[in-house]
């Protein structure tokens, strides 16, 4: 039984933006007499990212710190991120790790705090005043790291009161865990059943549904007001789930929420390219060491943040929406997080280069999504010439 019990009382009053996402099988087509040969962009940022810690992060920053100005940090580390003072220790280990000059240097972490049944909220107010931005819900047992997760929502009720009140965003990873629910109805179910009645209950806080992967909850944001939004992977922009079984089993497409139907990434690509404000790049680049990813129980997650920007400039390319790109990858995510807009710019050159297919990862090694495939687009530094003295 497909998607039972999801009602559709949601998708009687739609925007007019929304006919975008109807379309969208139609918006795929690539005009080539009119493809640029560079791309310059105002500094993006990235609204959702898992950096790690200790030999992992410093293997993996420097790619991010490199494509964009700013990071949503995730807060799922072991153990993970709870606390105001556990997530300053924490940004002073990314800024340490940071290249001291050069690209990346001036990259900024934005922190967040891993919500559990217990995070008082009293603490909300000390993470305000901190600079914390966010909360992340992972509901227990949904993802990797999430076994402190949120049990049942209506325990963090007095939390998300306070959050609410201290202008603490919640960012939302949108799958239920019951069992009886199929893993790829699970972002559907929870619109439902968790989204729906906590938006109601909480008019005024500000939620980020985290990288969304079904029409139906590309759907449920595109008809949300404004204190709803949602990120998007580039991996859930340019691939289905055939991807995970192509030719063998394919351990490196696999992450959570897992990737749907080609209805639902057409659907994705839609909303990401329509222009709405509602819709803001977030990789979920989610590094594991190869050996655990190639393992009969894979890790879940993509490492795509040593190509994000072509990759998402792939997918824009792909649905002839080149010109969206900024938005979706510069302003929106900016503007609903209420910070401002980066001042510099970066530059994508039409350059086919073929991506590594192995970095190194500590002791370990990392193995990035396409590795050893060709990408059209490619991230240029900028050469700054020094003027002799
Ligand atoms: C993420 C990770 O590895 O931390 N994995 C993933 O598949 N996306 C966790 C998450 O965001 O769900
Ligand atoms: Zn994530």
């Amino acid at each position: 039984m497909l998607r039972s019990g999801v009602s559709r009382r949601w998708q009687e009053s739609r925007p007019a933006h929304q006919e975008h996402i109807k379309a969208g099988r139609g918006a795929e087509c690539h005009n080539a007499a009119m493809s640029p040969s560079t791309l310059s962009l105002t500094r993006p940022d990235d609204w959702h990212l898992h950096l790690r810690d200790g030999d992992a992060l410093r293997a993996v920053l420097p790619h991010t710190a490199r494509q964009f100005a700013r990071a949503i940090a995730m807060p799922n580390l072991k153990p993970p991120v709870t606390t105001t003072a556990l997530a300053l220790d924490y940004r002073r280990r990314i800024v340490d790790a940071l290249p001291k000059e050069g690209p990346g240097a001036d990259f900024e972490p934005l922190m967040t705090l891993y919500l559990t049944d217990r995070t008082p909220p009293d603490e909300m107010c000390r993470a305000r005043e901190a600079g914390i931005v966010a909360l992340k819900l992972y509901p227990a047992g949904a993802t990797t790291n999430s076994d402190a997760g949120v049990t049942d929502i209506r325990k963090t009720y007095a939390t998300l009161e306070a959050m609410q009140r201290e202008g603490l965003r919640l960012l939302v990873h949108g799958e239920v865990t019951d069992a009886e629910i199929d893993l790829f109805d699970r972002e559907a179910v929870f619109i439902d059943r968790v989204l729906q009645p906590l938006r109601r209950d909480f008019p005024g806080l500000k939620i980020v549904f985290e990288h969304i992967t079904t029409r139906e909850a590309a759907m449920y944001v595109a008809a949300g007001d404004e204190q709803l939004a949602a990120t998007i992977t580039a991996h859930h922009l340019l691939f289905n789930r055939n991807a995970i079984f192509l030719g063998g089993l394919r351990p490196h497409y696999y992450c959570l929420p897992v990737l749907k139907r080609e209805e639902h990434r057409l659907a994705l690509v839609a909303a990401a390219t329509s222009g709405s404000p509602k819709f803001f790049l977030g990789t979920d680049s989610a590094p594991h060491a190869a050996v655990l990813k190639e393992h009969a129980a894979a890790c879940a997650g993509c490492y795509t943040a040593l190509s994000a920007l072509e990759l998402y400039a792939q997918a824009f390319e792909a649905a002839g929406a080149l010109d969206k790109l900024e938005g979706f990858a510069s302003f929106h995510g900016a503007d609903f997080y209420g910070l401002p807009r980066n001042t510099g710019r970066i530059t994508l050159q039409r350059q086919p280069w073929v991506l590594p297919e192995s970095l190194p990862f500590g002791a370990q090694q990392l193995k990035p999504l396409c590795g050893g495939e060709t990408l059209n687009w490619q991230l240029i530094d900028e050469v700054v010439h020094e003027e002799p003295a």
